[in-house]
């Protein structure tokens, strides 16, 4: 697949009522040019993957098929080509998120479940009585409200633990890849997810600078989040934190989308994400399957906020 094929991505991606744009497109090329790949049948385009290494660890994405070309073995052969490539790169492990329809298509190339997610969705609302994340002084540096007890804890609901933390989280400004804390975020970020996503990481708070925020508490990243801009809805994710950071973190961007519709892909295990998604006003739409073939990975899904997206995990 080449930049000339984004059209063809496109469109299969309306067809399913996929959120990704152009730029989604451009960044799985620009992440991995060698692999992504669109499958022919009887000499058409119909169908694309998107393959691309962290490491030792690769993501599956972007598995689509059009419409009338389905049930013939398109994907199990796009996918086929799609793991030789990745077992070419010497890859351990290979991860996706599964849609219903995708998921017996992987059971039958040896991909077993991990744990399941929700996407929720709705319009985000920022929270009464709680002032926005003001931004002062630079532009695009994003100062968190120093109040750190969350909405939820002063509604009185028992999301999680409010124990005041030892000392108050300070911002980042962004972009962070040129940032002094930028391998702090990275290695706090592969702790949670045993992933070296740092390309992937510095490309999407580029895009979305608007978007995105890091807390630190006495030097250390505590957590971060960033987001998208999508066809259906801005999706919220990767935020990774700890027990502490999530919740601000994830008002943070439900506060920059204010009245806009919203995507989160929560982990079912994250019991206090998935409360404060409920919270605000969010509903489960659908669900996938993460997926694993070869070594799998321990991650830490009580830090994992909300997650990438299903085609980036
Ligand atoms: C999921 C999706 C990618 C599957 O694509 P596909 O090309 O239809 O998949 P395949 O043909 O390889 O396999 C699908 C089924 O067809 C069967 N099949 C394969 N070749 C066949 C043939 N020649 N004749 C009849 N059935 C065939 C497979 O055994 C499989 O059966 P199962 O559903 O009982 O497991 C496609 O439905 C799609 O694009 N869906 C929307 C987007 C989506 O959900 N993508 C997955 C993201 S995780």
């Amino acid at each position: 697949m080449t930049v000339a094929d984004t059209p063809l991505g496109l469109k299969l991606a309306r067809q399913a009522g996929w959120n990704q744009i152009e730029t989604d497109w451009r960044r799985f090329l620009a992440l991995q040019p060698d692999g992504c790949f669109v499958g022919e049948l009887d000499g058409a385009s119909v169908a694309t993957t998107a393959a691309f290494t962290f490491g030792p660890v690769a993501w599956l994405a972007m598995v689509l098929v059009d419409i009338d070309s389905r049930r013939r073995g398109v994907a199990t052969a796009l996918l086929k080509h799609a793991l030789d490539f990745l077992d070419r790169q010497g890859v351990r492990t290979v991860r996706l998120d599964a849609t219903a329809a995708g998921q017996p298509v992987y059971e039958k190339l040896g991909f077993v479940p991990e744990y399941p997610l929700t996407r929720y969705m709705g319009t985000a609302t920022p929270w009464r009585g709680r002032p926005a994340l003001a931004s002062r002084g630079h532009p695009g540096l994003a100062l968190p409200n120093l109040d750190v007890s969350t909405p939820l804890e002063r509604q009185g609901q028992d999301v999680r633990a409010t124990e005041e933390p030892a000392s108050r989280p300070s911002a980042l400004t962004l972009p962070p890849s040129t940032h002094s804390q930028w391998d702090a975020v990275v290695a706090f970020d592969e702790r949670v997810t045993a992933t070296p996503r740092g390309k992937m990481l510095a490309r999407l708070f580029e895009e979305s600078p608007e978007l995105t925020q890091v807390l630190c508490r006495d030097g250390q990243v505590t957590g971060y989040v960033t987001g998208r801009r999508g066809a259906h809805a801005t999706l919220i994710g990767p935020c990774i934190a700890d027990d502490d950071a999530g919740p601000d973190l994830l008002q943070y961007a439900l506060a920059r989308c204010a009245g806009q519709p919203v995507f989160l892909d929560i982990p079912q295990d994250n019991a206090p994400a998935t409360a404060l998604a409920q919270a605000s006003g969010l509903t489960a739409q659908r669900h996938f399957m993460r997926m694993c073939r070869g070594e799998q990975i321990h991650d830490h899904v009580e830090s994992i906020w909300a997650s990438s997206g299903a085609e980036k995990g």
